[in-house]
């Protein structure tokens, strides 16, 4: 017999938040209640689920009484502090946020990729991935099933969504004053201008080179995957775009494999839209996978740099709040 279920959104204000509050009522998920919480600027703020006005309230350590899931997205310092009371309430996180995802006792899953996973959550906490990782590995993990990983170098082009709602709001308020004559603007979320420019830095840089995004991707897609020896090599680039990711992908296989048969496997892959017609001017773009579930897969080339089939070449975009973010953690519930 189903049942309905007590959710907590913490930091349902945020970017993410208002995503899993429209994701929960598009998929019609099984809520018996509903727990909109903030911080305190945002206590009494009033949002909407399923025709209803709910109330935002402030997150508190006793906000979590009777709540079965609570979805984290409000960073990480948040995360650390309240999963644990949220856990001690009795209810399981699903946390969007990097303060778990490398822990041995925390399962780290996509849905499409390792949903067995989620039974592995000892601590009462499953994380969700880093964006670009999901949206990556919506596409790249079928054809490691069918032909095994061996390499992969990513370069992602990433939305401002990334960095939250004020992120976005820079985005457009930096054209606009562009626009208006200001070339100068002061970067508040970025560490440089974002408006038309882009910025080859997100999150902080770590002592090898690669900033902590770059290795977010390398080490998460390996431990999803299961697959602790695939050689990972990345980029991450913020663009001026407000909020799908996109990424160049190019991927050395154990063995060989076409442009046919990878778009023959994608085709069947749950999560994926191929979107693949070059003559046509059809592939992915950030413009087109907004407000998608799907990951929009396409450019699907073989290698033109070797002299075997084992090289492939495919770009891909992703709603970022989306199944980057909020979808993921939405499926993740729901496999629970
Ligand atoms: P608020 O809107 O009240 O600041 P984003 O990723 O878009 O920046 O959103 C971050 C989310 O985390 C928002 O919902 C934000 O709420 C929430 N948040 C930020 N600081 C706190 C805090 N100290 N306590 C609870 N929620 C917080």
């Amino acid at each position: 017999m189903s049942r309905d279920y007590n959710v907590a959104i913490v930091g349902a204000t945020g970017a993410v938040g208002v995503e899993m509050l429209l994701t929960l009522e598009k998929r019609n998920f099984p809520v018996k209640t509903l727990k909109l919480l903030a911080s305190s600027r945002s206590a009494g703020k009033e949002m909407t689920f399923k025709g209803q006005t709910l109330v935002v309230e402030e997150l508190t350590h006793e906000s979590f009484e009777g709540v079965d899931v609570a979805l984290f997205s409000a960073g990480a310092g948040l995360s650390k502090e309240y999963a644990p009371s949220a856990v001690k309430a009795g209810a399981v996180v699903v946390d969007n946020s990097s303060a778990f995802r490398m822990d041995e006792d925390v399962p780290l899953v996509v849905p499409e990729v390792n949903p067995e996973d989620v039974k592995k959550a000892s601590r009462g906490i499953i994380a969700n991935p880093n964006c670009s990782t999901i949206i990556e590995l919506v596409a790249v993990a079928p054809l490691h099933r069918a032909k095994k990983l061996k390499r992969m170098v990513a370069s992602t082009y990433q939305a401002t969504s990334g960095g939250g709602a004020a992120a976005m709001q820079e985005l457009i308020d930096q054209t606009r004053d562009y626009l208006a004559g200001n070339t100068q603007p002061t970067p508040e979320k970025f560490a440089h201008q974002i408006a038309f420019n882009l910025i080859p830095h997100i999150d902080v840089f770590q002592p090898n080179g690669y900033t902590k995004e770059e290795m977010k991707m390398v080490n998460e897609t390996r431990k999803i995957m299961h697959a602790p020896d695939v050689q990972i090599s990345c980029t991450c680039v913020r663009i001026p775009v407000l909020r799908a990711h996109s990424e160049a992908l190019n991927l050395e296989f154990e063995e060989e494999i076409t442009p046919e048969e990878a778009r023959r496997i994608l085709c069947s892959s749950p999560g994926v839209e191929v979107v693949d017609d070059p003559a046509g001017n059809v592939y992915p773009m950030p413009k087109d996978a907004s407000g998608k579930f799907d990951v929009l897969v396409g450019r699907i080339r073989q290698d033109c740099s070797r002299n075997d089939k084992r090289g492939l070449d495919l770009f891909v975009s992703g709603d970022q709040l989306l199944k980057g973010a909020a979808l993921n953690a939405v499926q993740i519930a729901e496999l629970l």
